[in-house]
């Protein structure tokens, strides 16, 4: 194989790179388009345009031989919605999107402000909270488990199991990769217990059952299609969430910006999505032997697609690309990624971060952070673990 400017010893799965990985994907960006990882042995695609390329050119690479860094968690997510392509991909898709489409979440019947309100009022009232503990991990995970109608019982392992799966996304040599198999082999034991009428009726989770009953979709598929729920809905929103509050914190002005005018908490929450990207990177393989920004790549080889690192790209979003600036047209941002695989559930998270959003705005003038944040470490998730704020 051969590379733009010679391999480059970079390893992005050191605690120091997770931690803060935005030297490394600067370094990335500025040594070439396409450029390969020894230590994770892929292609890292790091600049937003080629990102974007890849992502949209779902022949060439594919999502079907898995979307992570290692053979195992590759196997077994194939034939899942995330590894998956035409047509398997779009029956699955259909599924999630009769609730997830933006016709799907006109029928909403949840009032999430009101929810949102019943989570942070007392918080506030508090004087002092954390954002991550006492809103990030409770908001979206209640939310989600409500319309999907997961069990009382099984709630609390929503948030582990998620983090275990994102974490088997990294290189297969990392004891981070596998340290919670014993997590993800509990929640495929219990996917695999689930029939539709544990999950509540009228529920989302009990729609994807009905479709399988109605031969829209084959049996098996069904609790797979539920984990899409149980997994990609949590630490993603959770995290995005937290960054929030604590980019909040650290940009007092910013804050009292959006309290101004609360018509900048869409382009506030796409900023912050932009800056802090909860998913990072996933991966793809390339079908066919096929050239990438004048790059050769072979048949079979990984690509590394660099959500995290699209985002702070200076081509696209100019000069101050690492500032946060709740004004910023970042709509573009490749934080939902991009395409056919582009996030179902955005709309979902969006109603979600707004509503928090909102209530925060009619409620706090200002977050002063109690100590530094603690960063949450993941193979593939960037957030935090605790953010102690006081708030006036
Ligand atoms: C801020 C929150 C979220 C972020 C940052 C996020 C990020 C992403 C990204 C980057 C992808 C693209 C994967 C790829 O390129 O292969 C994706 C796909 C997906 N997301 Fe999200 N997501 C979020 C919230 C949600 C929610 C709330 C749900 C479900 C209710 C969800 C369900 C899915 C599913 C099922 C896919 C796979 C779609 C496909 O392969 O066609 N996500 N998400």
């Amino acid at each position: 194989m051969t590379t733009t400017d010679g391999p480059l010893s970079i390893d992005l799965f050191t605690d120091e790179s997770l931690a803060d990985p935005f030297p490394v994907y600067a370094r990335l960006r500025a040594t070439g388009p396409v450029v390969w990882l020894d230590t994770a042995q892929c292609w890292a695609v790091s600049r937003y345009d080629d990102v974007r390329s890849v992502l949209a050119d779902w022949e060439n690479f594919t999502s079907d031989q898995g979307v992570g860094l290692n053979d195992d968690v590759n196997a077994a997510l194939q034939g899942t919605l995330l590894a998956s392509s035409p047509p398997l991909h779009g029956t699955l898709r259909g599924v999630l999107a009769e609730q997830l489409s933006p016709r799907g979440l006109r029928n909403l019947d949840m009032d999430l402000k009101q929810r949102a309100r019943e989570i942070v009022e007392p918080l506030v009232a508090r004087g002092q909270f954390d954002a991550v503990q006492d809103l990030a991990r409770v908001f979206p995970p209640t939310v989600v488990a409500d319309l999907v109608g997961i069990p009382d019982e099984v709630r609390p392992r929503l948030i582990p199991w998620a983090d275990a799966i994102f974490n088997m996304m990294g290189p297969g040599d990392k004891p981070r990769t596998f340290s919670g198999a014993e997590l993800v082999r509990e929640q495929y034991a219990w996917l695999a217990t689930v029939d539709g009428s544990v999950l509540n009726d009228g529920s989302w989770g009990r729609a994807i059952y009905d479709a399988a009953e109605q031969g829209k979709i084959a049996p098996e598929q069904a609790p797979r299609l539920l984990s899409a729920y149980t997994s990609a809905a949590m630490d993603t929103t959770i995290n995005a969430l937290g960054s929030a509050v604590w980019l909040f914190a650290e940009n007092p002005g910013q804050w009292t910006r959006l309290r101004e005018d609360r018509s900048l908490i869409p382009s506030a929450f796409n900023e912050v999505l932009r800056l802090e990207t909860p998913l990072q990177f996933f991966t793809r393989a390339a079908v066919r032997d096929v050239e990438l920004a004048g790059v050769p790549i072979a048949a079979g080889d990984r690509v590394m697609v660099m959500y995290g690192s699209g985002n702070r790209d200076d081509r696209h979003f100019g000069p101050d690309a690492s500032q946060f600036r709740i004004d910023r047209d970042a709509a573009d941002h490749l934080a939902f990624g991009y395409g056919m695989h582009g996030c179902i559930g955005q709309g979902l998270a969006r109603l979600e971060a707004h509503a928090v959003f909102e209530v925060l705005a009619e409620n706090v003038e200002s977050f002063h952070l109690l100590e530094p944040p603690v960063r949450h470490m993941n193979s593939a998730i960037r957030g935090l673990e605790s953010v102690r704020v006081s708030v006036k």
